[in-house]
């Protein structure tokens, strides 16, 4: 039954009279607002606001947030940009009164437990990612991007070096080509073997004195560990490159291995997926870098400094780039970072990755007979199924298999991503759910197999709107405030 509740809007709700709250009469004198304001501030009559009754705005509202998919309510294997659960410890650690009522503008003699709290945290990301310095600013992991990307072009500009390429695998995130065309960069794309690594001929050719930087995800897209890539490293290195790790895929490796062990100079974090904390797209999240000690000095300012016991922020910065992000970035997310490195300590961690890793091959080891994974039988954290027999055989697409999943109650895997995959559908556990819950996804999806093409073609049946132009819908969204009628 499509989930319609709730999609009238308040004002459509609205009748006169109604109240949600109803003040006691004011038992001091009123002055009128004539007298109180000037009256070309006065507006010509009052907002036409809705007028509603305390339960009809309650129901409304939690109406509407059942129309929404999220971590705490449905299953949610998104591939690649996988937000996982986040322990309601953290929520409630961040909001603890002296983080949260902090005010950017606060001494530094007065926020010293913070500021020991973000040193930590970059002495804790430096310890895991093998790179010792670190800038927690950047607002999201595209963000990390574009800053190291502006550090390297810094770096090479005190070199007195030229370079103008930016080199990408064709398994590459969109961000990654997108974060070197904002930093000023030609980008060149590399092709990936059909067994989804980097194609070194490929990558040979393409690389020479103008190659600034090679971004490389690795565990990559496809969900596989690139073993060649101390010897990717060798060789961007050897023409003076440098290598960009996208680290989106650190929960596959956590106390595995590290990325300044394996010839990264650069990276970054995507908290969501690794630690804990919310995905904002680009909004309240943070995409910390990591990067060499040589490349150190060009990092936004300000730095937290240790002296002794007590810490300061440093504004001083000769050759950094300046800031990315207004104050400190958003410290809330960095927080809830620090309590889920905390709470699980160096082996913890490891185990984290271990489940991750443990969950996507025991949901590759079912999905596969029916959506073969081209790339093969193993993976790390996350693997990309094909879709192409289904749609070869019975005309049904990878995107019909996805809306159709919402009906079953649960998300849909990112689809049609990396585009190497023909009707690829990437899918990521996650080392917080159940086998119960992997099991039932893995039946569900062969269900879906099973049922009439029709009846695909036109999921999802259940949500108050089915499929609409989902470019349309981002870029042109109708916001109608039918108050003003
Ligand atoms: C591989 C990869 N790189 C980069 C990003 C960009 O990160 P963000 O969405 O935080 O900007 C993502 C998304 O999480 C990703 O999956």
């Amino acid at each position: 039954m499509r989930n319609t509740r709730s999609t009238q809007l308040l004002f459509d709700l609205s009748k006169p009279g109604r109240r949600a709250a109803r003040l006691p009469e004011c038992d001091v004198p009123l002055a009128s607002l004539q007298e109180l304001l000037p009256s070309e501030v006065l507006a010509l009559a009052p907002p036409p606001l809705p007028e509603i009754a305390e339960l009809e705005l309650v129901r409304h509202f939690t109406n509407l947030s059942t129309q929404n998919m999220s971590v705490d309510t449905h299953f949610y294997p998104l591939g690649s940009c996988t937000m996982k659960y986040n322990p309601k410890r953290n929520e409630r650690l961040a909001s603890l009164p002296g983080l949260l009522d902090v005010h950017p503008y606060q001494h530094d003699s007065t926020i010293q437990g913070l500021l020991a709290l973000l040193w930590e945290l970059e002495r804790m990301l430096g310890e895991i990612s093998g790179l010792p310095a670190v800038c927690l600013q950047p607002a999201a992991g595209a963000h990390g991007e574009l800053t190291a990307l502006l550090v390297a072009a810094a770096h090479f500009r005190t070199l007195g070096q030229k370079r103008a390429k930016v080199l990408t695998p064709d398994s590459a995130h969109g961000t990654n080509p997108a974060s070197a065309s904002m930093a000023g960069f030609d980008t060149v794309t590399v092709k990936s073997t059909p067994a989804g690594f980097v194609d070194m001929e490929d990558l040979s050719a393409k690389l020479d004195e103008n190659t600034a930087v090679f971004m490389i995800t690795n565990p990559n897209t496809l969900g596989m560990f690139d073993r060649q890539i101390a010897e990717i490293a060798r060789r961007v290195h050897e023409v003076g490159g440098l290598i960009y790790l996208d680290g989106a895929n650190m929960n596959a490796i956590l106390g595995i291995t590290r990325p300044g062990d394996f010839g990264a100079d650069m990276m970054h974090f995507n908290p969501h997926k690794t630690f804990s904390g919310p995905h904002g797209g680009g909004g309240p999240g943070a995409g910390p870098i990591a990067v060499t000690a040589a490349l150190a000095p060009y990092l936004p300012v300000p730095v937290i400094v240790r002296e002794g016991d007590k810490y300061r922020l440093n504004y001083d910065g000769a050759i950094s780039i300046g800031r990315v992000r207004s104050f400190f970035g958003n410290v809330g997310v960095l927080v809830r970072a620090y309590c889920y490195i905390r709470t699980h300590g160096p082996e913890g961690l490891k185990r984290v990755s271990e489940n991750a890793v443990l969950n996507a091959n025991y949901l590759l080891s079912k999905v596969k007979h029916i959506f073969p994974v081209p790339q093969g039988d193993r993976c790390m954290h996350e693997f990309v199924a094909s879709g192409q027999k289904l749609k070869t055989d019975r005309g049904v697409s990878a995107m019909d298999v996805a809306k159709r999943l919402l009906d079953y109650g649960f998300h849909a895997p990112t689809v049609y991503f990396p585009p190497i995959v023909r009707e690829a559908m990437m899918i990521e556990p996650t080392e917080t759910e159940t086998k119960e819950t992997l099991d039932a996804f893995a039946e569900t999806l062969f269900r879906i197999c099973e049922e009439p093409a029709d009846l695909l073609h036109e999921a999802p049946h259940t949500t108050s709107i089915s499929r609409p132009d989902e470019v349309r819908a981002a870029r042109q969204p109708v916001l109608a405030w039918t108050g003003t009628k």
